[in-house]
């Protein structure tokens, strides 16, 4: 199809593919399973896994893309008539994944709202628990719905589809082309911060420092292959959808890995900002670092603004740690909500304005579930199933479509023709063998757990 939709350079592809990458995934959910894994001797796993299954499935996804110019459903059907319903999967898992990310974004905005304009909350458990997540009014009760979290949830939503609204060059590629560098350097400075706060130092040693003992533990292996998957944005159709609008000439091989690499790199620099502010906490209330360390989304919440409310400058720090997290969030958003648009626009060839509306408007509805007491439940919930279960899916059924069934030695000379750095080989042997049987073993293992 001419009329197809292109980035107005590969640039541009790559940093809206960092975009997607980098998210809050990186920001509060790395540093702290690196921590509970063994520190620094979590990055064995992790990078093992960052190639096994990271780089060889985002490689995967896109070839998809770029050799058959659709998003997942249309990549599929046109792979094989019969595999549509694969990209459908993924586009599904897509929009329920929006759904609540964009509720964890919104509570992002309400701080930010909160920071810019009120200040550092006097009671921070209270505001997040009261004001945003309203738990405290009881049970499940519709009556009182958080309207702060709630207006700010629907502002996510807003600022998401005017960008998706405007196209993949005047919108994603350009709002990413402002977010990204903006985003990294404000990272930066939050990592000099994390440094030179009093007690920084043992935050940031007690996240490297690298315990081997945990190493033999098989749960450190599933939570790095699971961190990788989810951090990539894979098994979402967001990097087949990506791929589709690059220009014919392009280096597929290369990409994958600077998004790769870039990404991890992200997360990386981002657990010295946070373990060192939480070194800092712990450093000015005279308590062990450990017992600071919270797990989950309180860490965000809770955790953090508790630590910057004891320094000096704290609401300028919290104002730049929000606007990363809003930033980082809504980078990722656009790719989660362009990996639907797109899906529709393909299928139905209902035009993106008409498309991006109506995603938006059953997104808001989908929201809302999220943004109730019950919220934190069901978030739980979809969250540990979607990256425990449909992701790594996903992963072995594309790996085994694509390189066993259909054209797996086509792919391999498409992807070498585009680049100089021939890896096509190597590559088959892990997208074809390597990492559809770590993805089953992984798979294997969150069975026998559920079941024991
Ligand atoms: N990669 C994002 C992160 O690490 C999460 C995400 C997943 C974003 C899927 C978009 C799609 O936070
Ligand atoms: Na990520």
């Amino acid at each position: 199809m001419s009329s197809r939709e292109q980035w107005g350079s590969n640039l541009g592809f790559i940093i809206a593919a960092i975009g997607s990458a980098v998210g809050l995934g990186n920001i509060w959910r790395f540093p702290y399973m690196a921590y509970e894994n063994g520190g620094g001797a979590f990055l064995l796993p992790y990078i093992i896994g960052l190639f096994v299954v990271g780089v060889t499935v985002l490689a995967l996804e896109f070839v998809i893309g770029h050799s058959t110019k659709g998003s997942a459903p249309l990549a599929w059907k046109r792979i094989s008539g019969k595999f549509e319903w694969l990209g459908w999967l993924s586009v599904f898992t897509a929009f329920v994944i929006t759904t609540y990310y964009m509720a964890i974004l919104g509570w992002g905005v309400a701080y930010l709202y909160q920071l810019l304009f009120i200040g550092i909350p006097a009671d921070i458990g209270g505001f997040f628990f009261n004001n945003i997540l309203q738990i405290s009014s009881g049970p499940a009760d519709l009556g009182t719905f958080p309207i702060l979290s709630l207006v700010a949830v629907v502002l996510a939503w807003v600022v998401t589809y005017v960008i998706i609204n405007s196209g993949v060059k005047k919108g994603l590629e350009r709002a990413n082309k402002i977010f990204m560098p903006l985003l990294f350097i404000m990272t930066l400075m939050l990592v000099i911060r994390g440094f030179t706060l009093p007690g920084g130092i043992d935050g940031i040693l007690l996240y490297i420092t690298p315990d081997f003992s945990k190493i033999t533990n098989l749960k450190i292996w599933v939570d790095a292959f699971c961190q990788i998957f989810f951090s990539l944005s894979l098994g979402f159709g967001i990097m087949i959808a990506y791929s589709s609008y690059l220009p014919e000439k392009t280096d597929l091989t290369k990409s994958s890995l600077i998004v790769a690499l870039s990404n991890s790199f992200y997360s990386l620099i981002v657990g010295f900002a946070v373990f060192g502010t939480l070194g800092y906490m712990a450093f000015e209330q005279g308590v062990p670092i450990t017992e600071v360390v919270q797990a989950s989304i309180t860490l965000a919440f809770v955790t953090f603004p508790t630590a910057i409310s004891l320094m000096p400058f704290g609401r300028e720090f919290g104002i730049l740690f929000f606007l990363c997290f809003v930033i980082a969030g809504i980078s990722s958003a656009l790719s989660l909500m362009e990996s639907v648009t797109s899906a529709i626009i393909d299928k139905f060839q209902i035009n993106r304005k008409k498309t991006s509306f109506m995603v938006t408007v059953l997104g808001i509805l989908g929201s809302l579930i999220f943004v109730t007491q019950a919220g934190l439940y069901w978030l739980d919930l979809v969250d540990n199933f979607i990256s425990n279960v449909t992701l790594p899916l996903v992963g072995v059924l594309e790996a085994i479509a694509a390189i066993w069934l259909f054209k797996g030695e086509k792919l391999v000379e498409y992807m070498d023709r585009l680049s100089p750095i021939k890896l096509g080989a190597l590559w088959k042997v892990f997208a074809g063998l390597i990492t559809p049987l770590a993805l089953l073993a992984f798979l294997g293992f969150q069975m026998y757990s559920l079941i024991t």
